[in-house]
């Protein structure tokens, strides 16, 4: 098995073993051509070539598609002027939308060879039929016959970095920043053009580059001191396909403007918003827009002003609409300092209470960005109730890639069932079948905008995600995104086939790793969607009372009574009221609710029974070993695959699966001692005695 090079993760290009194969794949790809020449275009004919020399040995000439005479594959943009680019989409041009593709074998006549034409009515569109075929090709999939035709479901598939200038990344679990080091951008960008193919290789689109929470150098990345930079990386971003935006800080008037206010209906502040966005937009021309975060955990908004988020967002909007960009404007608002004590607030109500009432008037150029959950990506949560709280507003999907309440990728926590879940969640908000997945891609009400933005998981790290297991849930947002029907188990097995290896017993213990880890993980953990228990601020390891925020009262409610919060409509917060039939009436009853989620609506005693038919102290006290035990057998399922894994990664993962399983036993021991004590119904030992 040959070393990896870290960086190329799912672009792995093994040697194709068999030689009827490589021939195979040599005939149908003996020249590139494209028809057209946009720097798109050109990406994905280098790509192309590259996986095909790595591949087969063979590098194909790059030629203009009239010059094309014998097999090859056309990649082209209908409209473009090549025939036989048109021809492949032919009816199919209204099924793929702006940014799919149609790729087709075409059989040669007697005595000529064949040809793969790759057509999308983008650039974009063919460069990611491109990254398909090469997928096939890593797949050892033949290449005859191919009928494909692809369309991503979502608008926007975009990524978060939460990077700051001084090398370090917010929530970061893999190493520092590809972008920024000691309070400027790296001199060599290597490492960005990387991550720009891998990103393209899945579909994502766009892109912000800094943290949300933007401080002092960040704050100036909006104006022309770090222009020649931004117009380097936004070349690199464009050729593959990939917007750029900036997060911004929204006292930016003040805090490097000169101006005494940042009031956002002040015509000075107006003024000076226009002017960053001209300039912006001269060095380059399709800037994507801004990203903010107002209001929330300390940063500035609008709320100092005595104005509301409509007013933020659309003063924004109207400095960036001449240019055509977009305003992404965070529903994550919420008072940290809430005294939880004081039963009348709740946390999870904010983002609904805040927004719902200013649905319609914003801008059409502003789109919401909507956290899955109504806390804050915990291991399980309802999905948040805005989903179908708005109708006349463009939204996206919020999801965190990088694990920060997941074990912080030391843990193996394969994320896209629950992202699969949270998707496939019906709001019932117009009716059945009114899914978060429609919602986010604005087809619910048909709205102009939509689409689903992550937190990104990568750092400068050899493999990008500190734990090589996690690449999978990068890869598998990417590809879920495009198409929220995949399977979960369908997306971690391609991964492994690319990044591993094609051998099925690799893909069956890798795959039985993954699909049960996010249970795992779960089971071991805060119990029945009661949520954090974890130590303060930096988030990783088992602390029952520990929640930074928890200082005003806990997140739990755990005394000796009982545990979990009350957000019923009757006697606690009425949260459950925020959802639409019959999920309030379903969340609403500790009969019906259902059981992952007891915890998060219903204070209720230690001994009450579970619908699984357990107490809730001993599903506590079971899962807390079953899961401990589980994760220990993941080691064991990986060390049985030495030998048919490169090495880095084998003994990568083994070190991780090691301290997930130590890690494991003490969260299973802190979460059990402390409840047992806390319940009163255990014995010295732990055993549990009513
Ligand atoms: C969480 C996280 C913060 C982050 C915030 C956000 O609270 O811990 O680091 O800034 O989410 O999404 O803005």
């Amino acid at each position: 098995m040959r070393a990896r090079i870290g960086s190329e993760a799912w672009l792995r290009y093994e040697t194709v073993e068999s030689e009827a194969l490589r021939e195979e794949y040599r005939n149908a790809c003996a020249a590139v051509a494209i028809a057209g020449e946009t720097k798109v275009l050109r990406t994905a004919a280098t790509e192309l070539k590259e996986a095909m020399r790595a591949m087969t040995g063979y590098s194909p000439e790059l030629v203009a598609a009239r010059d094309l005479e014998a097999s090859g594959v056309i990649i082209g943009v209908l409209g473009g002027g090549d025939a036989a680019i048109d021809g492949a989409i032919g009816g199919e041009a209204d099924a793929i939308g702006d940014e799919g593709y149609v790729i087709r074998s075409m059989r040669g006549s007697a005595g000529e060879s064949g040809r793969i034409l790759i057509a999308g009515k983008s650039d974009r569109g063919a460069l990611y039929g491109t990254f398909h075929l090469i997928r096939l090709m890593q797949q050892r999939e033949p290449l005859g016959g191919l009928h494909i035709v692809e369309t991503p479901a979502n608008g926007l598939r975009m990524i978060n970095q939460w990077d700051n200038m001084d090398g370090s990344i917010e929530r970061g679990y893999a190493g520092k920043s590809i972008f920024y080091r000691d309070g400027r951008f790296v001199e060599d960008l290597t490492r960005v053009r990387e991550y720009a193919r891998l990103l393209s290789s899945v579909g994502i689109n766009a892109i912000s580059i800094n943290n949300v929470n933007v401080h002092r150098e960040e704050t100036k990345l909006i104006t022309t001191a770090y222009e020649e930079t931004l117009v380097k990386v936004a070349d690199i971003l464009r050729a593959y396909g990939i917007g750029l935006f900036l997060s911004i800080n929204f006292a930016s008037p003040i805090a490097i403007g000169g101006l005494s206010t940042a009031d956002p209906l002040d015509p000075a502040v107006r003024g000076w918003w226009a002017e960053r966005a001209s300039d912006l937009y001269r060095a380059i021309p399709d800037f994507g827009g801004f990203l903010v975060k107002a209001d929330s955990e300390f940063r500035p908004g609008p709320f100092t002003y005595g104005r509301n988020h409509a007013d933020g967002a659309n003063m924004l909007a109207e400095a960036l609409a001449p240019h055509g960009g977009l305003v992404i404007w965070r529903c994550f608002v919420y008072n940290c300092l809430q005294d939880w004590r004081d039963r009348s607030t709740d946390r999870a109500r904010a983002a609904y209470d805040h927004f719902t009432p200013l649905d319609g008037q914003f801008a059409d150029n502003v789109i919401l960005q909507i956290k899955n959950g109504p806390m804050d990506f915990q291991v399980r949560e309802p999905v948040s109730p805005l989903f179908g709280g708005l109708r006349e507003t463009n939204q996206v999907l919020e999801l965190q890639i990088t694990q920060e309440y997941t074990g912080q990728q030391k843990h193996v926590c394969y994320l896209v069932p629950q992202w699969k879940e949270v998707l496939d969640f019906d709001t019932h908000a117009a009716g059945e079948g009114t899914t978060v997945a429609k919602i986010a891609n604005g087809g619910a009400w048909n709205r102009p905008y939509g689409g689903i933005a992550a937190v990104s998981n990568i750092g400068d790290d050899a493999c990008w995600t500190g734990h090589p297991l996690a690449q999978a849930n990068l890869y598998g947002y990417g590809r879920l995104i495009w198409n929220p029907s995949l399977t979960a188990e369908g997306i971690a097995s391609e991964w492994i086939r690319l990044s591993h290896s094609c051998d099925p017993a690799v893909e069956d213990a890798v795959l039985g790793i993954l699909m049960n880890s996010w249970g795992i993980y779960e089971s071991y953990t805060a119990p029945l969607g009661v949520g954090w228990m974890v130590s303060p601020n930096h988030h990783y390891g088992p602390n029952v009372d520990g929640y930074e925020y928890s200082k005003w009262g806990t997140y739990h409610f755990a005394d000796c009574r009982g545990i979990g919060v009350d957000r019923t409509i009757g006697t606690g917060t009425g949260y459950a009221a925020q959802y639409h039939s019959p999920w309030r009436e379903t969340y609403d009853s500790p009969e019906s609710c259902p059981d992952e989620l007891l915890l998060f609506f219903h204070h209720v005693p230690y001994t009450h029974v579970l619908r699984s038919g357990k107490t809730v102290i001993q599903h506590i006290y079971d899962t807390h070993f079953e899961g401990a035990e589980a994760a220990a057998a993941l080691l064991d399922e990986w060390l049985s695959l030495r030998g048919k894994i490169n090495e880095e990664d084998f003994e990568l993962v083994a070190s991780r699966l090691a301290e997930q399983r130590d890690h494991a036993k003490e969260w299973r021991d802190v979460i059990n001692t402390y409840f047992c004590r806390k319940s009163g119904i255990a014995d010295g030992q732990g055993r549990l005695i009513y």
